[in-house]
């Protein structure tokens, strides 16, 4: 980022920060079908905001436009108080952004190059990103990797010798490589089991104490938000049902589907169909 570019802060103007990332009645229909109806989203830097509901809800709509993958039918997205550039925008601008916005999907798998060493796919982000070369980029490639957890052993793999756990690791760290201002992740820890979400999710708050990043943390799960997000929106067909900081929507839900939702998480008595959230 220019910078010219950089938002106001970083100022000591006494007013509320501009929110780093800003979605203003984002809508988006696929035909007739009206997939995210009118949300709005807003995230502080270094903030970490939780998107939950049910499948369907229209979670990764919503956060692939947040993210510039997806053209909204009509609301926009700011950055930094500035709208989103569009493919007609400057390279130079658009490249700032998607730099500051990275996304890590709920399967590393297919976004990482399958003939490629753990190591040189970190690399190759860098280079492109950043201006380290030669040895200076390797030693910052091993420190990333060492950052997430994954020693010599693993960088020099390929994916398909990982572990899923190790392979978000990866994911994560080429994420965090360019130094975004924003991690978007769509159930990123969805996939892995219980002991390496746990894993992840110490990994994911160690380095938002260490960087000061921001998150967009897209789940169904309601047992690991509390631990990763202050605040929570809960979506449900589309819309923005309930909002506020998890701590008060997980213990005092307000909204009829909030509180469905919440008694859907398995426990002890649990049937499928006291889960089930459909009226
Ligand atoms: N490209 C598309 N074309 C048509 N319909 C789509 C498209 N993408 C999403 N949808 C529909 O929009 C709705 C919301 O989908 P979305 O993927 O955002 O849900 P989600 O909340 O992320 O669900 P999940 O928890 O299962 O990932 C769904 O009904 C889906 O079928
Ligand atoms: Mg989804």
């Amino acid at each position: 980022m220019s910078d010219t570019d950089m938002s106001d802060t970083t100022t000591s103007d006494t007013s509320a920060p501009t929110p780093v990332l800003e979605a203003v009645g984002l809508r988006k229909t696929f035909g007739d079908f009206v997939a995210v109806d009118g949300v709005d989203l807003s995230l502080a830097a270094g903030a970490s905001l939780a998107v939950v509901g049910e499948s369907g809800s229209g979670k990764t709509t919503t956060a692939r436009m947040v993210a510039g993958l997806e053209v909204p039918t009509a609301g926009a997205v700011r950055w930094n108080g500035r709208s989103l550039p569009g493919h007609r925008a400057r390279t130079a601008v658009r490249r700032s952004f998607a730099q500051d916005v990275q996304m890590v999907f709920q399967d590393p798998y297919a976004s990482l190059d399958r003939r490629q060493r753990v190591d040189d796919s970190i690399s190759e982000v860098l280079s492109h990103h950043t201006d380290l070369r030669g040895s200076a980029l390797t030693r910052r490639a091993a420190e990333l990797l060492d950052q997430v957890g994954l020693g010599t052993r693993q960088a020099r793999s390929l994916p398909r010798a990982l572990s899923g756990g190790q392979r978000q690791r990866v994911a994560i760290a080429r994420a965090v490589a360019v130094r975004p201002r924003v991690l978007v992740l769509d159930e990123a820890v969805a996939a892995l089991d219980v002991s390496v979400q746990a894993q992840i999710v110490t990994l994911l708050r160690e380095l938002r104490e260490q960087s000061g990043i921001a998150y967009l943390f897209i789940t169904h799960d309601l047992g690991i938000v509390q631990h990763i997000c202050e605040d929570i929106v809960v979506m449900h067909r589309g819309r923005v049902v309930e909002r506020g900081r998890t701590v008060s929507v997980l213990e005092r839900p307000e909204a009829p589907y909030t509180r469905k939702l919440i008694g859907s998480v398995p426990r002890r008595g649990w049937t499928p169909k006291r889960a089930d959230t459909t009226p």
